[in-house]
């Protein structure tokens, strides 16, 4: 305990006003933010990055390649590809719902939706689907609905990363609503995402290495021994957000959406890796 606030004070005095953004655009962001990471750790190449915490411990990441050995995923990617394969009452099925029947398209998400303005997961994709034919949501933190990202995810595996914010003042609005969040001081500890994952980059916090930002959505969904099953990516926001003692947003609310574009933009050219294990 007495290390974890040690360590959270030290977080606290590091200099946090210099994020490596300013306000120019996607594309320029773009190549700011992983031309920081890329001078900050030379070791790592850019896809090395998807490895997250792993990068920064040999004792990590070979108690980590020897989980993998029987990947602790593997359950849910299975249980996945069964619903995705099973027929709605209406005789329609989640592939109908999807460009190449939702094989090899993880990679493409988030995605802006023209009609609608907003940002839609794959997660959010999934329940649009299910809404569409009549079926109730499912939870977007975990359970069925993470069993199927995590078998989408899985035929994607080793494509790169290709989130598109297309020209449209709605997009980049929210692109850029993403980026604010990301940045923004919140909770009693007044961190925010940048604090841990862009200027604390792999130091340790209680334990863990801190994943830089780039490539940290690469991996999703994840299976954590901690939580003893497979958890989506907002499911992470909800846990991070707690950590900084600051109320959790909705895991389908604006500011999740937006976050994850422009988190998941960020990593644009990076493979998918997922799903993946973490402790
Ligand atoms: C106080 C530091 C801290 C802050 C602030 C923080 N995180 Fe984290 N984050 C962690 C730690 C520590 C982990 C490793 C797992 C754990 O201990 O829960 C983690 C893990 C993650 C992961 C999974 C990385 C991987 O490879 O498994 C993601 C994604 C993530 N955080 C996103 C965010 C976002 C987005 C925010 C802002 C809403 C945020 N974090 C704020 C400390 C933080």
């Amino acid at each position: 305990m007495q290390r974890t606030s040690a360590m959270i004070v030290a977080l606290a005095t590091l200099t946090l006003g210099t994020a490596p953004l300013a306000k120019a655009g996607p594309a320029a962001d773009l190549k700011a933010f992983q031309a920081y990471f890329q001078t900050r750790f030379p070791m790592l190449a850019l896809k090395n990055y998807v490895d997250g915490p792993y990068n920064f411990s040999a004792n990590d990441r070979a108690q980590w390649k020897q989980i993998l050995e029987f990947p602790p995923y593997s359950f849910a990617v299975d249980a996945g590809k069964t619903a995705f394969g099973t027929k709605f009452p209406d005789g329609a099925d989640y592939a109908s719902c999807f460009s190449q029947g939702g094989i090899g398209i993880a990679q493409d998400y988030p995605k802006f939706d023209e009609k609608t303005g907003k940002v839609v997961t794959i997660g959010i994709a999934i329940n649009e689907c299910r809404k569409r034919h009549g079926l109730k949501p499912l939870s977007l933190t975990k359970g069925e609905l993470a069993d199927i990202v995590a078998y989408m995810t899985s035929t994607s595996d080793g494509k790169l990363i290709h989130v598109v914010i297309p020209n449209d003042k709605r997009a980049i609005a929210a692109y850029e609503a993403g980026k604010e969040y990301f940045y923004s001081r919140r909770g009693q500890l007044n961190f925010s995402c940048a604090s841990c994952h862009v200027q604390a980059a792999g130091k340790r916090l209680r334990g863990q290495y801190l994943a830089p930002a780039l490539g940290i959505t690469a991996s999703f969904p994840v299976y954590r021994s901690k939580w003893g099953d497979v958890g989506t990516l907002v499911r992470r926001f909800i846990g991070c957000n707690r950590k900084v003692r600051s109320v959790p947003a909705k895991p389908d609310s604006a500011a999740y959406r937006d976050l994850a574009y422009f988190l998941t933009y960020m990593s644009n050219g990076l493979p998918i890796a997922g799903p993946g294990a973490r402790s």
